[in-house]
């Protein structure tokens, strides 16, 4: 198979059949294109559209985020999760306006240098905004190369990875690169979204039908290969929510690696005994105890155990924290499961 008229029929079904009315879609500002490729990253479109919207209403440049304060961002990014994204993308701003004079590089190479933008990442944005020929893989790619290509090499390990790169660097368009780039990337991207689906591909509906090995072999699921699943794991986590006289809670921030890293949360234990004798060390007394609430992570399932205490006076035991009123909290940034968990009576 050669690679001409595959990147062609890409570009073709993409201008007929793609996606075109996303706000992101519009511009060729990289900002804007920045933005929406961080939020997409682990989020469907359709939550990352009103988080798009009001991010950019308040933070309508890149100068305006870098400036801002690192609370508000993550207070805006609430709900999206992974938030190890949101603080990358705020250090980004501050490196694209502090290094770069306020402009984004217009190479993958050097996007690629800037927090949290992967390589990925980097050739979306250097292919949408500058026509720039460099590719993308992300995991919706990924299964329409591997099973374009019939590419069976195990992707847990790097040296295939890499010559999956190889492959579609290969395959990336050669003329028209600032018409045929952004409509390709997107093309490969909407293939992924709405025909070469995990499940039951819509092969009939494929502009690469004829082209394509897995189709031609008769079982396209079963690209592409990936050996090491990670296993899940269960834990329980037992959040304190310490009231004072006041009705004022208490928040700490969680540590800077890990999960919800740098967030306000309310203490975390690990086990009831653990949370019972912490609210004895703090004199108090103890509440009400709620339901666990589960909340899924890529690599586990955490079950979040709420139980409140009152205190009569702040604990003197507890540092690296603080107390805060109810109506305070939509301005905090918290992890959205624990804003939910707080917002049941
Ligand atoms: N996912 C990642 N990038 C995207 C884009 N530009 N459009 C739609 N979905 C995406
Ligand atoms: Fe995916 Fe089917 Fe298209 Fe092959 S023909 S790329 S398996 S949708």
């Amino acid at each position: 198979m050669s690679a001409a008229p595959v990147a062609g029929l890409v570009v073709r079904w993409q201008a007929q059949h793609g996606r075109s009315e996303l706000p992101w879609q519009q511009t060729r500002d990289p900002y804007r294109v920045w933005l929406s490729e961080i939020m997409l990253q682990q989020t469907q479109v359709a939550t990352v559209l009103d988080y798009y919207a009001r991010f950019l209403a308040r933070f309508p440049d890149v100068q305006t985020l870098a400036a801002a304060s690192s609370d508000e961002v993550l207070a805006l990014w609430s709900g999206l999760g992974y938030y190890s994204r949101a603080r990358n993308l705020h250090r980004c701003a501050q490196q694209v306006v502090q290094v770069h004079g306020g402009q984004f590089p217009r190479t993958a190479e050097a996007l690629a240098d800037l927090p949290g933008i992967g390589r990925s990442t980097a050739g979306a944005i250097a292919a949408f905004c500058f026509g720039q020929r460099a590719p993308i893989l992300d995991a919706n790619v990924k299964r329409v190369l591997t099973r374009l290509l019939g590419f069976g090499g195990d992707l847990a390990q790097a040296a295939q990875e890499r010559t999956l790169w190889q492959h579609a660097e290969a395959l990336l368009p050669r003329t028209h690169l600032q018409q045929s780039m952004p409509r390709y990337t997107q093309g490969l991207m909407d293939l992924g979204a709405l025909v070469c689906l995990p499940r039951n591909p819509q092969c009939a509906a494929c502009p690469l039908q004829a082209h394509c090995v897995a189709r031609a072999e008769g079982e396209p699921e079963r690209y592409p290969v990936r050996t090491c699943k990670l296993a899940r794991k269960a834990q329980a986590w037992w959040l304190l929510q310490l009231e004072d006289g006041a009705g004022r809670i208490w928040f700490e921030r969680r540590p800077e690696r890990g999960i919800w890293a740098g967030l306000h949360c309310l203490p975390v234990f690990g086990s009831r005994a653990a949370l019972l004798d912490g609210v004895a060390q703090a004199g108090g007394s103890l509440g009400i105890e709620y339901p666990a609430l589960l909340h899924v992570l890529t690599h586990r399932d955490l079950h979040l155990h709420r139980v409140t205490a009152r205190v009569p006076q702040p604990p003197p035991g507890m540092q690296g924290g603080g107390w805060h009123h109810p109506q305070e909290l939509a301005a905090l940034g918290l992890p959205a499961p624990v804003r939910r968990l707080l917002q049941e009576a």
